[in-house]
């Protein structure tokens, strides 16, 4: 077991701690100015959104619930796969405002089919919460109503977002030298 620290594989911090404050602060205000009479239920998407979210919903001074569910996609990984809830909400979505929360919208495959679910679950209504969006990697017709910022294709980790279940710890998020990638 190595005791190295997450960031001596960080080639590059690509979004500081400094700016995902920033990011941070304007998304919470375009939240709270739709949805600050709504009581919504505010649906993290684990595990890579628990870090955003946790620091999104305490920036909201009106009454919300959190929840959260996890989804997996299995399929032999060419073709799309098929998306599998592994944990469910525990709250009754049917007529309430859902806001789900991602950490990054990449093909938009995970995105659109929760927001799907949550309309056929009755939902008053579905809007999606991105920090992080790589338009260039769609595969569907998606997109978040709220983005705190476009990236490029890159392969991003830190505030959540991981390589192997590594380095979702990170306070900034960064890219990875090439040597950390396991072959
Ligand atoms: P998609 O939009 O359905 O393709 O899936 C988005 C999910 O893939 C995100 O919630 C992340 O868990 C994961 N993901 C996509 N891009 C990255 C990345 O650059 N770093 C880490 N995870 C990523
Ligand atoms: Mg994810």
């Amino acid at each position: 077991m190595s005791d190295r620290s997450p960031r001596e594989d960080v080639a590059e911090v690509l979004v500081s701690e400094q700016e995902i404050q920033e990011v941070l602060d304007d998304l919470a205000q375009r939240v709270t100015s739709d949805y600050a009479d709504k009581n919504p239920l505010v649906v993290g998407v684990l595990t890579g959104a628990f870090v955003f979210l946790a620091d999104l919903v305490r920036r909201l001074d009106f009454p919300l619930e959190v929840d959260f569910v996890a989804a997996a996609s299995y399929g032999d990984g060419t073709v799309a796969g098929k998306l599998e809830l592994t944990k469910d909400v525990n709250r009754d979505p049917n007529q309430r405002h859902v806001l789900l929360v991602d950490d990054i919208l990449d093909t938009a495959r995970t995105l659109s089919t929760l927001t799907e679910l949550f309309v056929e679950r009755g939902a008053a209504s579905v809007r999606a919460c991105c920090l992080l969006d790589k338009p260039s990697r769609r595969a569907v017709d998606f997109n978040a109503d709220y983005v705190g910022l476009e990236i490029p294709d890159l392969f991003v980790v830190g505030y959540g977002l991981d390589y192997a279940y590594g380095y979702r710890n990170l306070p900034f998020i960064g890219v990875l030298r090439a040597e950390s990638y396991r072959t």
